[in-house]
């Protein structure tokens, strides 16, 4: 459910977009009643004109830009999930992410960046785990960054330009982001450019089997009852393997890279896994299609298939990967890594 600040900045947004000569004083006011200070109001003007005016000059040359129009989807999709993200799906998530937290050095970091916050779920862990650090999120959806519990630093960008000096973060996380972009490789080239020389990225990321199982049991079953598609905006396979993220890692810069994958235990609940699965994203939007009898049979057939996957849990799981990897100390040299080493269990040290 939208907030009325958020419905009100909407209304707002599309009047200036569709039909700017038509504003008036009311709006204005409609905002201040949404409590929206004078200086915000400003601002979001000039966010709306500025987004306006770079839209239509490359509409105008006929520019592509898939890469930003999808961060913009991405970015519009989790506006609209916030509150069910926060409430349903991010909680599943955390627990696995914390699990990055023994890789990296946290405890010695300055400043922590958190990329693709989200809802800022694992700020609380991340400022008791770096007691020094300050830790900023970093997301793409405004929607979400709203949510962020106020006291933390937050900022809107896009990961692959982050608005940020070279060399400022001792420690990033990327926590079940990294499937969104379009192009992985630039993101993480950003993310070593933002480190300290020295300074250590994790990345979290699905591997192939909870949400492979979870995905295409979903997605078959609402083509068969008939929902209408729409296009996902993830693709996990370029690094659900250890040696795939270990890859990119070194390709990126990063030097001692280690990766590993590990099991996780949402096979004994993997109804309320993909309950939560459909609350938000791509999946919610193709079940709201469907109404009526499709959309129960498509349910029980959902739950069905689920049970039968359950009980066929492959015997060494590899729910999700994970990865570290340290910006190089000298910033002259690309080096790749001197050598990656994938695991099943994580490394020591
Ligand atoms: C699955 S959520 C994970 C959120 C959080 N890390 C967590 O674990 O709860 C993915 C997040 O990445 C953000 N994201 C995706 N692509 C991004 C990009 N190019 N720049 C910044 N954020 C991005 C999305 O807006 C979303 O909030």
């Amino acid at each position: 459910m939208m907030s009325s600040r958020y419905r009100a900045l909407c209304r707002y947004a599309r009047k200036v977009t569709l039909s700017p000569s038509d504003i008036e004083e009311q709006d204005i006011e409609d905002m201040r009643d949404a409590n929206f200070s004078d200086r915000e109001i400003v601002d979001a003007n000039g966010i709306i004109a500025y987004y306006n005016y770079a839209n239509r000059v490359a509409s105008g040359l006929g520019v592509g830009v898939a890469q930003d129009s999808r961060m913009g989807r991405v970015a519009s999709r989790y506006s609209i999930d916030a509150g069910r993200y926060r409430d349903l799906w991010g909680p599943l998530l955390r627990p696995l992410s914390l699990r990055l937290f023994d890789f990296l050095p946290l405890a010695q970091a300055g400043r922590v960046l958190d990329l693709g916050s989200g809802v800022g779920l694992l700020l609380e862990d991340l400022d008791r785990a770096a007691t020094l650090s300050a830790t900023v999120a970093v997301d793409c959806s405004v929607g979400m960054l709203e949510l962020v519990p106020r006291g933390h630093q937050r900022a809107a960008m896009d990961a692959h330009k982050l608005g940020v000096a070279a060399e400022s973060f001792d420690v990033a996380v990327l926590a079940f982001m990294l499937f969104h972009s379009a192009d992985a490789g630039s993101c993480l080239r950003e993310v070593r450019r933002v480190l300290k020389p020295g300074g250590s990225v994790g990345v979290v990321t699905w591997g192939k089997d909870l949400i492979a199982t979870v995905d295409e049991i979903v997605a078959d079953e609402l083509d068969v009852h008939g929902a209408l598609r729409v296009s996902a905006l993830g693709s996990y396979d370029i690094h659900d393997t250890p040696d795939k993220l270990a890859e990119l890692l070194g390709a990126a810069g990063f030097t001692a890279v280690r990766s590993w994958a590990e099991g996780c235990d949402y096979w004994s609940d993997l109804h309320g896994f993909a309950d939560a699965r459909m609350s938000v994203g791509q999946f919610r939007i193709r079940l709201g299609t469907l109404t009526g009898q499709p959309r129960s049979l498509c349910i029980d057939a959902i739950h069905r298939r689920l049970s039968e996957a359950g009980a066929r849990r492959p015997a060494i799981c590899s729910d999700i990967v994970l990865g570290v990897g340290a910006s190089p100390v000298s910033r002259g040299l690309h080096r790749r890594p001197a050598q990656s080493s994938p695991h099943l269990t994580p490394p020591i040290g």
